[in-house]
């Protein structure tokens, strides 16, 4: 990943922010999908008055992939932060998130991005945010 794709990647995920729906926590979260062939999927959280019924924006880009038919991904980069603020930290994704990541991503191949703006960021391999990971593999055999 060069820095270069890196900023793209995080330009993305921040104007995806725009889109949360968060009156809630008013934490708006925003996610950019790198697909193996180059295509980007946005995601945004959507909370729910049902608490327990939010989605978050990593889980939102991830299915609105997998639901256009990709299956191949690179890279996720992830931004939040509170509404009325322009400070970011870095916002590591759910436990929930992570596992929805090692469904359909190689451990050590896919590259989990948390960035604080376009230059100042942390990349991750899913491996080592998730390891020892339950994935298709442990539940259907090598086939999957
Ligand atoms: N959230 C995400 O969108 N992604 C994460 O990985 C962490 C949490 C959202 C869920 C909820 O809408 C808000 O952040 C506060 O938890």
């Amino acid at each position: 990943m060069t820095d270069n794709a890196a900023a793209i990647l995080i330009r993305e995920a921040m104007n995806a922010q725009r889109h949360a729906y968060v009156p809630y926590s008013r934490f708006r979260v925003g996610a950019a999908l790198l697909c193996s062939d180059g295509t980007i999927y946005q995601g945004c959280n959507i909370e729910n008055s049902s608490y327990g019924a939010a989605n978050c924006a990593e889980r939102t880009a991830f299915f609105k992939a997998v639901y256009d038919g990709h299956r191949d991904f690179d890279a996720i980069a992830i931004v939040g932060n509170h509404e009325g603020t322009d400070k970011y930290d870095y916002c590591p994704p759910c436990g929930i998130c992570r596992q929805v990541m090692a469904e359909f991503c190689d451990g050590e191949k896919f590259q989990v991005i948390l960035a604080r703006s376009e230059t100042d960021y942390r990349i991750y391999p899913l491996k080592e945010i998730l390891p020892f990971a339950f994935t298709p593999k442990n539940l259907i055999g090598d086939e999957g």
